[in-house]
């Protein structure tokens, strides 16, 4: 390094008198000493090993403003217990009088799934690049299929489907995030990522690889799923409310399931890539998988917003948005 800084400033020490020459190397020296005294090696390198890292704070006071990297993602038995803030947001947004207490259904979850501390491993040494897949009808046509399928994490959103759609959606699914009424059957390498909107959700899950006796919430839900128990997660209710809070900025009743998806992969990943995303070229939002060009998102969710917090995070180069060709 020292050696580097030296052959910069050649054409300069060449020019000076050979004390200054020797104060120069001295500041110099004092200059690496400081550097490292102060801040450490850990800071002076990367905080991720992608070329960008999202976890990168030095890059955008609007992004930062919002992000919070200490904001629980995943539930567990240890953070399990509900602010009353979160609690009173949360167990009001789709209430429920025949729901269960919170406290006794969470402590049944960690008897059936896995209880642990999800993707705390963000370092210098970890590049996990994620794709997100949406829904949009601006997939078909796209090609992206191969490369969505080259990405660390492919996280899908409740019914989109990838069989026949292959060629533009890809394959591979690691995480598939789904609630009760948009459940679908998983294969066994894929983790079912619960969005919880209210208690009965997450008693569906305990009920889906228990007793199968939860059919119905406000509408009929399957009584089982196949999917791996071992890859169940749960997302924390505190980190829907921080989506709404922070990135929705209160907009609608609560932000939309991709939406929460896409902050969610902020969290989980060094890099984000976005697919599947916004309207069709001609302005129409609607499903890949579904043939009426019904218009979807933009009403019951403040998509308009939402919309343009996703550009935003683009322009501060914290995603990358595939917009497709349809
Ligand atoms: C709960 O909300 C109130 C009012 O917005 C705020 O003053 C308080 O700090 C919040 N408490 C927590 C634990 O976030
Ligand atoms: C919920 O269950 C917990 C533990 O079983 C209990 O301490 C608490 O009082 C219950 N809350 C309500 C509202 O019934
Ligand atoms: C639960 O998650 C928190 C982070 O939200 C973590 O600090 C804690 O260690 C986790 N607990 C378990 C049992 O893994
Ligand atoms: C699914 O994966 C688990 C390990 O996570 C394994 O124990 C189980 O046998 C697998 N089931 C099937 C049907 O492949
Ligand atoms: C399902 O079965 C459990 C245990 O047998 C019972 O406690 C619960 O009330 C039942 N729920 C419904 C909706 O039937
Ligand atoms: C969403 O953002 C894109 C890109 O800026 C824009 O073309 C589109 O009109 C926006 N859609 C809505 C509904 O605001």
């Amino acid at each position: 390094m020292l050696a580097l800084r030296l052959k910069s400033h050649h054409y300069m020490t060449a020019l000076l008198s050979s004390t200054t020459i020797l104060l120069i190397l001295y500041l110099q020296n004092s200059l690496l000493v400081f550097t490292y005294g102060s801040y450490g090696f850990v800071s002076e390198r990367s905080p991720c090993a992608c070329s960008a890292c999202m976890a990168d704070r030095g890059k955008s006071n609007w992004f930062n403003e919002r992000y919070n990297p200490n904001v629980p993602i995943l539930l567990n038995s240890t953070n399990s217990v509900l602010n009353a803030n979160v609690s009173s947001w949360w167990e009001e947004l789709q209430y429920s009088p025949t729901a269960g207490n919170y406290t006794r259904v969470v402590d049944q979850l960690f008897h059936l799934f896995p209880d642990k501390e999800h993707y705390s491993d963000a370092g210098p040494d970890r590049c996990r690049i994620c794709a997100v897949v949406g829904n949009s009808g601006n997939l078909l046509g796209s090609r992206y299929g191969p490369l969505i399928d080259h990405h660390d994490f492919v996280l899908r959103i409740n019914k989109g489907p990838t069989e026949g759609y292959e060629k533009d959606v890809g394959s591979k699914t690691t995480h598939r995030i789904m609630y009760p009424e948009s459940a679908v059957d998983l294969d066994n390498s894929t983790h079912l990522v619960l969005l919880p909107f209210k208690i009965l959700d997450i008693q569906w899950l305990i009920s889906a690889f228990s007793t199968k006796n939860i059919t119905q919430t406000y509408m009929e839900v399957p009584s089982t799923i196949k999917a791996n128990k071992d890859k169940v997660m749960i997302v924390h209710p505190e980190f829907s409310k921080y989506v709404y809070d922070n990135w929705a900025e209160g907009h609608a009743r609560y932000p939309s399931t991709g939406f929460l998806t896409l902050i969610f992969a902020l969290h989980i990943c060094d890099e984000v890539n976005v697919f599947g995303f916004g309207a069709t070229s001609d302005g129409i939002w609607h499903h890949y998988f579904e043939k009426t060009l019904t218009s979807y998102e933009i009403g019951i969710h403040g998509g308009k917003f939402e919309n343009e917090t996703i550009n935003q995070l683009q322009q501060e180069n914290k995603i990358l948005i595939h917009r497709g060709w349809a």
